[in-house]
């Protein structure tokens, strides 16, 4: 075996019982090996192919291990089915933190066992589970493997500083609840493309904190879409700039691109390009919802989430719904929004179908646009937008 090649010796070190079934525990031979791969700089920790492994949350943890490891992932691991089994206070299963250089490839499998918890569990509402949660890393990899059926966020980066995703698989149905794909926050540099995401809620979730963002090739649906927010609850402040979108296929998706913020928050969304976005029976393609809210009424707060500079470049393909729907906020109106050959049309008479909507809109339109899209205001509002501190970021 080449120096720093941790393969797993497969022996079970406990049995449990869970819902009188003998499940066999992998998760001490897991933190073995993580322990020795820690220690030794670029080393593979393997995870075999042909072999399931049954595990709990683990943490991969440093800050004390040496940069470079690869977890090859090529057989596959499942999370307990047991919902109890993930305990009441974690949020994630598989998590990696506090690392430098960290790579997950491979051509296998993750999952999450998420079908116990898209029913009803009374955990469900208070938690954000994530499949594997990245905290606080430099340069983390993620490709080549599949993620499946994760309670809820199949695959999240926090606090990252690096983050490559490519030729990676995310599948879960498209009614499980609140079961993003990839979801980013606080991070930047990060560039995702050439994977296939199908999943019942976001296919990509960009929050607050993410700058430099970089999204190509990528096949999203099912799911709702690529969306920056929701921005802004409960009054904080929330900032994403630099984002690119390009040559994405959208298939059956609630929306298209969208951008989500809360009455009452503060703080900026700018720089945003969304181009070469090919759409097949999307309800709704493009959205800003500066309105977003998760219940039938939200309070009416006066400030909010600024929104500006956001490009629409080539957006083709079938609505099921209303082609475009921005909803801005009086006091602080969308500015600069831009769109050059947009194609939306209709997929059958069958539904009943909106045209576009506009509230408080202000941008150009670089070409006409099919369907018209009159709502838009063009240029800027006429009054300054109030020089509070709300935009800076
Ligand atoms: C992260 O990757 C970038 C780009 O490849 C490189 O310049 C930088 O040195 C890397 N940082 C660390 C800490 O590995
Ligand atoms: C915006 O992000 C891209 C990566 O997508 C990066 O190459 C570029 O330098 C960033 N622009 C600025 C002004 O930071
Ligand atoms: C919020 O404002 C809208 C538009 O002015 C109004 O129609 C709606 O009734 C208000 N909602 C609440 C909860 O005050």
């Amino acid at each position: 075996m080449p120096a720093g090649l941790y393969s797993w010796i497969i022996i079970f070190d406990e049995i449990v019982v869970v819902d009188g079934i003998y499940v066999m525990w992998y998760e001490q031979a897991f933190q073995a090996a993580w322990a020795a791969a820690c220690k030794v700089e670029r080393s593979v920790m393997l995870v075999p192919e042909k072999y399931q492994f049954l595990v709990g949350p683990i943490s991969f943890s440093g800050p004390y291990c040496q940069k470079g490891i690869t977890f090859q992932v090529d057989g596959t691991i499942v999370a307990p089915m047991n919902s109890n089994a993930w305990g009441k206070g974690l949020l994630q299963w598989l998590e990696f933190s506090k690392l430098v250089e960290i790579t997950i490839q491979g051509k296998g499998t993750i999952d999450g066992s998420g079908s116990v918890w898209w029913q009803d569990n009374p955990y469900k509402k208070k938690k954000k589970l994530q499949a594997v949660r990245f905290y606080g890393s430099l340069n983390a990899t993620v490709t080549g493997i599949t993620i499946q059926n994760s309670p809820q966020c199949h695959l999240k980066f926090d606090n990252c500083i690096g983050v490559m995703v490519h030729h990676i698989r995310v599948s879960s149905p498209g009614d499980s609840p609140n079961t993003d794909g990839v979801h980013l926050q606080n991070s930047r540099d990060v560039l995702i493309h050439s994977s296939t995401l199908g999943c019942g809620d976001d296919c990509i979730s960009i929050q607050t904190g993410c700058t430099n963002v970089y999204i190509h090739d990528v096949n999203c649906g099912p799911g709702h879409g690529i969306s920056i927010g929701s921005l802004g609850r409960y009054n904080t402040r929330a900032c994403v700039s630099n984002i690119t979108v390009k040559n994405v296929n959208m298939h059956n998706t609630m929306t298209g691109v969208r951008i989500k913020t809360w009455q009452g928050g503060s703080g900026s969304v700018s720089g945003i390009m969304f181009s070469d976005i090919q759409l097949t029976e999307v309800q709704f393609p493009i959205v800003i919802d500066q309105f977003y809210c998760d219940k039938s009424t939200c309070k009416n707060q006066s400030s909010a989430v600024s929104v500006s500079g956001i490009n629409y470049q080539r957006i083709k393909g079938t609505y099921t719904v209303k082609p475009v729907h921005f909803a801005c906020s009086d006091n602080l109106p969308c500015i600069d929004i831009s769109l050059t050959s947009i194609e939306l049309k209709p997929l059958q008479e069958k539904y009943h179908l909106y045209d576009p909507f506009c509230w408080a809109t202000y941008g150009e339109l670089n070409t006409p646009t099919t369907p018209p899209i009159e709502c838009l205001q063009i240029g800027k509002p006429t009054s300054n937008r109030p020089q509070t501190d709300h935009d800076t970021c």
